[in-house]
């Protein structure tokens, strides 16, 4: 890790040795409390956990396979119920995360045009039941069909291909702002060979199973990948784990404490729930633990991000939870003076002559802006262009940037 990744990285890894040990003795609970001395204020700093240390953990945790088939309620049975959770979070990129075509073959929204690369030519072409990826190169071509289309279109679109016994991730993906194909992230041009292997990357079972568990919803029976029945999208049940029992104790026993019966993530400690969402999102620990190449890329992982800001690190505040600024169950927000209350709530005390005197502004103290009142995050968390993905992403390390600084690692 470089100097600049902060203290918060290098105290995680001084503590990995110990989570690792924990997790060999199969303690289920991550809490480790230190106390750090901070303005007079004393913040109790909770070690992260890593997505395979809360897999491992007894209970729900969201991209876990599940060991009993009926244990899922379906698309629509929370909807009974939760009215307004089910009706907007349909709106949400999430709930969108991809498409079996074979559903939807309408959906295939295929974009026109080739991608030239190296000797091959690529072009998604209209089939049957939705849309096959032909590649051709000195005369010959070969096209297979797109069996799934991954991502809401936000900034992209991948295509996973096969027959159902093989799965491949296309070699081109489409991207939003371009209206175009070109190389999916992650792969470099083929060489001269089949034309099987310049169609794209083959998945074993491990690698599909890790696409489909963050990007449906009820993807696997009996504890293995079930793609006929997952149901495509980060739906209800991804997040909050399979619903039958909570339903049917609900129908049965109102009024018995149902509650229990289903995983409620509210309660998690804040340092919890940014794992939480972790669990897809990368965890810090999951990026500490498999060192990522240097560079603007770690911008996609949020966890990893926000947690090196001095904001966090100073308080471990559920202000900074991701569910403070983001709702699971709505789009997400793209006004910037809509997150001015999320920094306001504890960048607000003005500096008055006493507090002027203190040494060092603090946890309990934090500063206050000199430049501007209103759209904080528009300076305090950039957005910076990823080339390989031609669109535009936040970073969530919140911090002073100065004119002309580089991203920090
Ligand atoms: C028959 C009506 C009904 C259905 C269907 C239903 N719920 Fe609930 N759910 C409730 C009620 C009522 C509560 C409040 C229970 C309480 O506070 O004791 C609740 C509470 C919850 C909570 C909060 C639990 C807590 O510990 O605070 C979550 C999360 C939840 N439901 C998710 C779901 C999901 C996901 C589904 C679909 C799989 C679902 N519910 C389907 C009635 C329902
Ligand atoms: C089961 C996996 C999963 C979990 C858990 C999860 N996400 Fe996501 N999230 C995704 C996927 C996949 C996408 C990408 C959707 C797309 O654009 O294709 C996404 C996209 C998003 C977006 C971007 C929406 C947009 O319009 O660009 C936000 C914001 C977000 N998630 C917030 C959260 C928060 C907050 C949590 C925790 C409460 C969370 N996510 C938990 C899988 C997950
Ligand atoms: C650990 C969970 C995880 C795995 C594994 C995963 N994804 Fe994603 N994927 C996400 C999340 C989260 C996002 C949204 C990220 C964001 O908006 O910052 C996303 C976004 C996407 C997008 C939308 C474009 C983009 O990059 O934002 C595509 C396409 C996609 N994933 C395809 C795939 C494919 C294909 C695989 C398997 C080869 C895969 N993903 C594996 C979590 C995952
Ligand atoms: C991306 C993950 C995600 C998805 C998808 C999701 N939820 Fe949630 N849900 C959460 C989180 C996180 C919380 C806790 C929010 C908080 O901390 O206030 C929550 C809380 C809840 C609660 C309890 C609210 C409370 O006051 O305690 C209910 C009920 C609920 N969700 C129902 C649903 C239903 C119904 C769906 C599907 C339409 C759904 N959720 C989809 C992540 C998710
Ligand atoms: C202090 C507020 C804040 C917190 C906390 C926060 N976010 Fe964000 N997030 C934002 C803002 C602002 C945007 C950009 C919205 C826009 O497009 O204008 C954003 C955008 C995103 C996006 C869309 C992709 C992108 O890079 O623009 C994802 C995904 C996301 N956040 C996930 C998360 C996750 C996961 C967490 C928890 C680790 C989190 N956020 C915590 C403010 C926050
Ligand atoms: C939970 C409370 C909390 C929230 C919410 C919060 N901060 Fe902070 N922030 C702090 C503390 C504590 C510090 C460290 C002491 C200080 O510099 O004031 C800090 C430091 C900073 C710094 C100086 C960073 C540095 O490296 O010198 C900036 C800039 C900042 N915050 C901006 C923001 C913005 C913008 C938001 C909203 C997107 C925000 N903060 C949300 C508590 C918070
Ligand atoms: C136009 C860009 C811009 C906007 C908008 C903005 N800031 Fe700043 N902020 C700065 C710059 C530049 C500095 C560094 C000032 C210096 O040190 O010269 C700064 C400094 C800070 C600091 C550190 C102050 C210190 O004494 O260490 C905090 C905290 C902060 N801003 C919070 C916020 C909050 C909260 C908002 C929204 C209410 C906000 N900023 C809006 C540009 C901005």
């Amino acid at each position: 890790m470089q100097d600049e990744a902060g203290s918060l990285v290098r105290r995680r890894i001084v503590l990995i040795g110990r989570a690792k040990r924990r997790s060999l003795l199969a303690v289920p609970c991550f809490a480790i409390v230190l106390l750090a001395p901070a303005g007079g204020t004393q913040v109790s700093h909770e070690l992260p956990g890593s997505t395979e240390d809360h897999l491992a953990a007894k209970g729900w945790w969201p991209t876990k396979a599940t060991s009993h088939g009926p244990a899922y309620a379906g698309e629509g049975a929370c909807g009974k119920c939760h009215v307004q959770e089910y009706s907007n979070q349909a709106n949400t990129s999430m709930a969108k995360a991809d498409l079996r075509l074979s559903d939807n073959p309408e959906n295939a929204d295929p974009v026109s045009g080739t991608l030239e690369s190296g000797s091959y030519t690529y072009r998604l072409v209209p089939a049957n039941d939705g849309s096959n990826l032909e590649v051709q190169s000195q005369g010959k071509s070969i096209s297979v069909n797109v069996l799934w289309v991954f991502g809401a279109g936000v900034h992209g679109r991948s295509f996973i291909l096969g027959d159902r016994r093989e799965y491949y991730e296309a070699q081109v993906s489409s991207f939003s702002s371009t209206h175009a194909l070109d190389l999916t992230p992650g792969h470099t041009i083929a060489m001269e060979g089949s034309l099987e292997n310049a169609i794209g990357n083959r998945l074993s079972i491990r690698e599909a199973t890790r696409c489909f568990a963050c990007h449906t919803t009820a993807w696997s029976t009996e504890g293995k990948i079930d793609l006929e029945k997952a149901v495509p999208g980060v739906h209800c049940e991804a997040c909050h784990g399979p619903g039958s029992e909570h339903i049917s104790a609900e129908q049965n026993h109102p009024k018995d404490g149902a509650s229990s019966t289903i995983f409620n993530p509210a309660h998690l400690t804040p340092s919890g729930s940014i794992d939480f969402c972790g669990a897809c999102h990368r965890a810090t620990m999951d990026v500490v633990l498999n060192p990522i190449p240097s560079g603007i890329s770690s911008i996609r992982f949020q966890p990893y991000r926000l947690q090196k800001s001095r904001c966090w690190e100073k308080t471990e505040d559920a202000r900074l939870s991701c569910t403070a600024c983001h709702n699971p169950h709505e789009p997400l927000v793209r006004i910037a003076s809509f997150y001015d209350q999320k920094c306001l709530s504890c960048h607000t005390q003005q500096r008055g002559a006493k507090q002027a005197s203190l040494a060092l502004p603090s946890a309990g103290n934090p500063s206050v802006c000199p430049k501007a009142a209103t759209d904080c995050v528009s300076c305090h968390m950039p957005k910076y262009n990823l080339p390989e993905m031609h669109s535009q992403f936040t970073d969530h390390f919140i911090r002073i940037v100065r004119p002309g600084q580089s991203y920090p690692n």
